[in-house]
Parts: C-alpha cells; structure tokens; sequence
C-alpha cells in the first residue's frame, strides 16, 4: 500500500455547484477543482495557500503536464478548456503514478487469470452487468495469449465490485460524476481488482455510463496498462462519450501497449482443418434475439440446457427463465470453440463434446483426464472426419449421432456401435431436414435444430408435430 501514499486522502465534493455570486468566488472554485485534481491524477503535493499564491512555478508546470497529457494546449494557465476537461467524468487512477516503478508489479506471471463479480449496482440487471465484464475481458482476450475464466466464489485475481464513497481503500469514490472506477495494476490481494463507483449511472447503451466501456479501461489497468495520451486509445483517461458501441475497437496503442506485457495470441487455432457448419464471424459476439440464430451444438446438463454457439454458450436452467451467456472457455478452458455436437449421458454424469474428429468427457466443469480422443474409437468409420449433431436418448440408452443424410446409433450400455447402421435421417425422423445442426431431447420429444429451424419430433407417433424458431428456447 505504500506506493499509494502519494494519492491525497481528501474527498473534496468537486462537483459541487459552482457559486455564480461573484468572479472571485468562481475563480476561487476552479482552483479548488484543479488543485483537487492535479492531486488526484497528477501527484501534486502542495496545500491550497500555496495554490492561492498566483500560480506557483510548480503548478504552472503541473497544468502543462495536464494539458499535454490530455491534448490540450500546454498554456499552464486555467483556461475554460482545462477547466471543462477537468470536469469531465473519468477514470479514478492517476495519470501520473509510481505502479510502473514498482518493483515486481508491471504483469501477471500467469497466462491465465481468475475475476468474480462480488457484487451488482442497481442501475442494470444482474445478467447485463455480467455480460458487459465478459465483453470487457474478450477485448483484452482477444489480443493476447491470455485467458480469463469466472470464479463464483473465493478469491479470484481480479474482485469486482460496485461501490459509494469510502469503501475499505484509499481512494474513496466521490458521487456521481467525475471519477467512475478505479483498478489496482497486477498483483496478489487488492492488486487487479476493480471498483465501480456505484453513484454512477450504469448503463448498457451510452445514454449514462457505460459499464462496458468502462470496464474494458479498468481490465487494462488490472492487466497492468497505464493511462495512454493518445485520445484514440481505450486507457485515454477521460470517458470520452462514445455512441457506437457496437463498433468498438482496440486502438493500436492500447495493442501495443498490452502486447509488450504479454505478446501477441497464439497462432490461432480456430480455423477449422475441414470445414464446419459455423464459419467464424470474427470477433462478433452472437446475439440470442437474433431470428437467424443458429447452434453449433445442444446438450443438457445435470438438469440445465446449454446451447452452444461459436465461443459462446447459453446456459438455461429450469428455474431460471433467463438464460446465461458465458464464453466456454470460462468454464472448460480446455475446450475448443466452434463445437460440432454435444449430448449428456444422465447415468455417467457426463457431457460429451465433439469438434472435428476428436471428442473430450467433461462432468460439471471438469474436463476428464484422457481427452480428447479420436471419434474413431466410438466405432466410425475412417471416413468420417466430424460429426453434425449428438443426442442421447436417457431412458433407451442410445446415443443418436447425426453425420449429413445419415445418422449412427450406439448402444450406451455395451458401449458399441450398433449393427446395421448408418441409416437415412429421412427413413426414421421424416419430415426432419437433414444437415442437422444440434439434437435435444426434452419433454419426451427430441428437438432436431437445422439453421434458424426448430423440428419438434415425437418418436412414438414418428411425425413432426411443430416447427419453431431455433431461438425459441432463449426467451427473446
Ligand atoms: C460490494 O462489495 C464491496 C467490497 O466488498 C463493498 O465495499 C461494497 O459496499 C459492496 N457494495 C454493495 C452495493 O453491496
Ligand atoms: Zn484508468
Ligand atoms: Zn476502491
């Protein structure tokens, strides 16, 4: 903690309302408010007689290192564009600091890292809150070789969470506007964590603060970034109103400068050997009101639905009308994405997952020891090289597998594929289009998912009895 002395402990209320009794008495207010934040974000160390005494050869210095800092004109004086951009709402953490002198600090020695989200602000519902750190922990993902998973409890490296005014730090929040959030650079304990200042407005769009946008500076920080002057940059510490969030990209800067901590991502090893049913769409993240939303792959889990589509999936639980939507790799790390087929087998407690020509066992969220293997050993024939679609039947004991027209069936029991197999989908599932994406099995019927198709299929009168969006199940 003693790094952070340098920070002065006074809560000043700086956006107060400034007196309009009188010229003196507003001049009086800007010195307050640029001392108060020369303190906070430049570490000028001064009381405020000497900030009265004209402008000190020091503070001159300090408002043009301010000024150059931000982009603005370095005229050392409090002109009305220096004093608007220091009431701009902004990032708690210092322009200046010592974090990057401090010995040992500057990154995590691990490539993967932990965060929790200990606690919700008011302003946005729980899943909103959640989905905006997860787009937030994508945008450094996707740029590095590091990955991040959610712990749900314990101590994770990165603790998240909304707080008002003093809250068990040194740096208390100061109501709404002017500092937003604040993050610790990389370490153990309070270092990588991240604070909201909860007397902001949060919002998913841009019409108050928006948490994403915020969120990603603050992971920066966390991940051991330092404020950027370039105002094009994402660590730029003022909170630049931006309206087109869905166009939000990395500046070059903010890539440079996280890839001389941690280098570039990995080769990637997302581009399929054969080609699959779901062409990567770069960085988009699916949209699960979409009408031509289509699944990589569904299957159940110890009573919940997961529907998996490129890195993503929904998780549906019965109670829970809304769904879940997390990056698999925050649960299984060591699963690919872009899945090709997924069933659960109730008695094993097991879900399998299929992706190329190898399949991986994992149980809650535990990849099994001894994956992935070949599907080869499940009985196909080598020419075979992926499967569509996987559902297991829970009381026959068979699992389905779907390959284009044609489908296999394996007899759980003796863990075997049965004789006489493959069979044409049209023969036994008419009605059923093949190229099936993904197989459910629910409510004594099995779910064929085909593009933004849904065929509900009942097995014991072998017909079609509805046909639905694929999307029906995510409550849109
Ligand atoms: C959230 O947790 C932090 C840290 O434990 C605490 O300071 C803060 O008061 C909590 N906020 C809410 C809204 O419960
Ligand atoms: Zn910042
Ligand atoms: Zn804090």
């Amino acid at each position: 903690m003693m790094h952070l002395a340098f920070l002065v402990l006074l809560c000043l209320p700086v956006c107060s309302a400034y007196p309009l009794s009188g010229a003196a008495k507003q001049e009086d207010s800007n010195r307050d408010l640029a001392q108060q934040y020369l303190e906070n974000y430049y570490n000028l160390k001064t009381d405020v007689k000497q900030f009265r005494r004209k402008e000190s050869n020091l503070i001159v210095k300090k408002i043009q290192q301010m000024q150059k800092f931000l982009g603005l004109a370095a005229t050392g004086k409090l002109d009305s564009d220096t004093l608007e951009v220091m009431r701009k709402p902004r990032c708690g953490v210092p322009d200046v600091g010592h974090f990057h002198t401090f010995p040992g600090i500057p990154k995590w020695r691990k490539t993967h890292l932990t965060y929790r989200i200990m606690n919700y602000t008011s302003d946005l519902p729980g899943d909103a809150v959640d989905s905006a750190i997860e787009k937030a922990v994508i945008v450094w993902e996707e740029v590095t070789p590091l990955t991040f998973s959610r712990l749900y409890e314990g101590e994770a490296d990165i603790m998240i969470s909304f707080a008002v005014k003093e809250h068990g730090d040194f740096y208390s929040f100061d109501g709404s506007g002017h500092s937003l959030a604040h993050a610790y650079p990389p370490g153990p304990g309070l270092y990588g964590d991240i604070h909201f200042d909860d007397d902001e407005h949060w919002t998913e769009d841009a019409s108050g603060t928006n948490l994403f946008f915020v969120a990603a500076h603050e992971l920066g920080h966390s991940l051991g970034l330092f404020h950027s002057a370039n105002t094009e940059a994402l660590m730029y510490p003022l909170y630049n109103s931006f309206t087109e969030l869905t166009r939000f990209h990395l500046s070059q800067d903010d890539v440079n400068g996280i890839q001389s901590l941690y280098g570039p991502p990995p080769a990637s090893t997302e581009e399929p050997l054969v080609p699959t049913k779901s062409v990567p769409s770069g960085s988009r993240t699916p949209a699960k009101c979409d009408p031509a939303l289509s699944f990589d792959a569904i299957s159940t889990l110890r009573g919940e639905y997961l529907f998996f589509k490129d890195r993503y999936f929904w998780r549906r639980s019965h109670w829970n009308s809304e769904p879940e939507f997390h990056l698999i790799s925050t649960f299984w790390p060591s699963l690919p994405s872009y899945l090709d087929a997924a069933y659960e087998v109730n008695s094993r407690d097991t879900v399998f997952i299929f992706k190329g020509n190898e399949f991986w066992a994992i149980r809650g969220n535990e990849v099994q020891a001894g994956y992935p293997r070949g599907i080869h050993t499940l009985g196909f024939p080598p020419t075979i090289r992926k499967i569509d679609a996987a559902v297991s039947d829970k009381e026959k004991k068979k699992t389905y597998f779907f390959v284009e027209d044609k489908y296999w069936r394996f007899d759980e029991n003796s863990q075997s594929m049965e004789q006489g197999f493959p069979r044409l989908i049209a023969d036994d599932f008419p009605g059923v289009e093949p190229k099936v994406d993904a197989v459910l099995q629910a409510f004594g019927f099995f779910y064929f998912f085909s593009g933004s198709s849904q065929f509900e299929f009942d097995p014991n009168a072998r017909m079609v009895t509805r046909i639905l969006k694929s999307y029906s199940w995510l409550h849109c």
